[in-house]
């Protein structure tokens, strides 16, 4: 049995992401659209949000995966082959990883890798209860840079990076094609990548995802001002701020905003910040794609789409791409 933390993994927040943290909010809140990055959505509450979000009725993205994968889990395992590695960028709580990784045959080593090290810990404890045969590393850090990668062990056996939970869908098209190039920069021809996205479909039922009746996309939204209150001595009122969720049908994409419901002035770590009366903070994007759409990224950043799964409605896909 390996339980193990890769160089350092599972250490509280450090210094480095502290004041990278700082200079985003900084930043963000000084361009004429105020934005935040959406990785700072996760601390430990807002993990625990997003994991209720999960389980909402209105939440259909969840749900569409999960039904996917428990129809298709053995043949998806059988594609990623026996003795793999498998590799999670924003794990989160590895519930799909889970039965995925029970019904690979021997799987090497599970590396989750999460900016929310909380969440990322109670995961490994439980799945190495289940599978104690398994190296299980849980990796802290940003996914989107090259340090978390550094960090990860060679290994001469096959790799497998899975992403779902459509975090893709959290990058513009831009960022996303940069992210698929890091991934692959990672993998060695024949190495795969098992990736699950949200397709377009009806706006009504995507702005009920993104705003759901029992108001928790609102906390979870509404908990980033609560965390630069606390880390970044804020005095954000949170219910100077309302909940904004729509979506863009020519940027294909939910966007997620907070609303200023007044004029108002704020102070973040000594800075004064103005809004104005309806004026919002772009707090996150959730690009939706088409079955094309999703090939054509996978081909251009050097990946050979081999095979996918979707629901009957078409409203969820799982591709496996290997590395050419
Ligand atoms: C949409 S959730 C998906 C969680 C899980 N994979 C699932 O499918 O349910 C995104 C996850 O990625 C993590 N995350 C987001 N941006 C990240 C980044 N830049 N680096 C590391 N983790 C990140 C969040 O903490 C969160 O756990």
């Amino acid at each position: 049995m390996a339980i193990g933390n890769a160089n350092g993994a599972g250490l509280p927040p450090g210094e480095n992401l502290r004041r990278q943290f700082e200079r985003d909010v900084l930043a963000g809140l000084s361009t004429p659209q105020k934005a935040l990055p959406c990785k700072y959505l996760y601390d430990e509450t807002g993990s625990k949000l997003f994991e209720a979000i999960c389980d909402l009725d209105d939440y259909y993205l969840t749900r569409t995966e999960a039904a996917i994968f428990n129809r298709a889990l053995n043949e998806m395992a059988s594609v990623l082959g026996r003795q793999a590695v498998l590799i999670e960028p924003g794990a989160g709580n590895c519930e799909k990883a889970e039965p995925l990784l029970a019904a690979m045959k021997n799987p090497r080593a599970y590396y989750p890798l999460d900016i929310s090290p909380e969440i990322l810990l109670e995961a490994q404890q439980r799945i190495q209860q289940r599978l104690p045969q398994l190296e299980i590393a849980p990796i802290f850090g940003d996914f989107t840079g090259d340090e978390v990668w550094g960090r990860l062990p060679p290994s001469a056996a096959r790799q497998v990076i899975f992403f779902p939970g459509s975090t893709i869908g959290n990058f513009s098209h831009e960022q996303a094609r940069e992210l698929l190039i890091r991934f692959a920069g990672q993998l060695n021809p024949g190495d795969g990548l098992l990736l699950g996205a949200d397709l377009v479909k009806d706006s009504v039922v995507l702005e009920r995802a993104y705003h759901d009746s029992n108001h928790v996309t609102e906390a979870f939204n509404k908990n980033l001002l609560s965390r630069i209150n606390s880390e970044l001595n804020g005095d954000f009122n949170t219910e100077a701020f309302a909940h904004r969720a729509f979506y863009h049908s020519f940027r294909q994409r939910v966007e997620m905003h907070l609303v200023s419901l007044v004029e108002q002035q704020v102070s973040v770590a000594g800075r004064q910040f103005q809004f104005a009366e309806g004026e919002t903070i772009h707090t996150e994007n959730s690009h939706k794609y088409t079955l094309p759409g999703l090939q054509e990224l996978l081909r251009e950043t050097g990946f050979s789409p081999e095979k996918y799964w979707t629901d009957n409605n078409q409203h969820y896909a799982i591709y496996f791409a290997q590395i050419r």
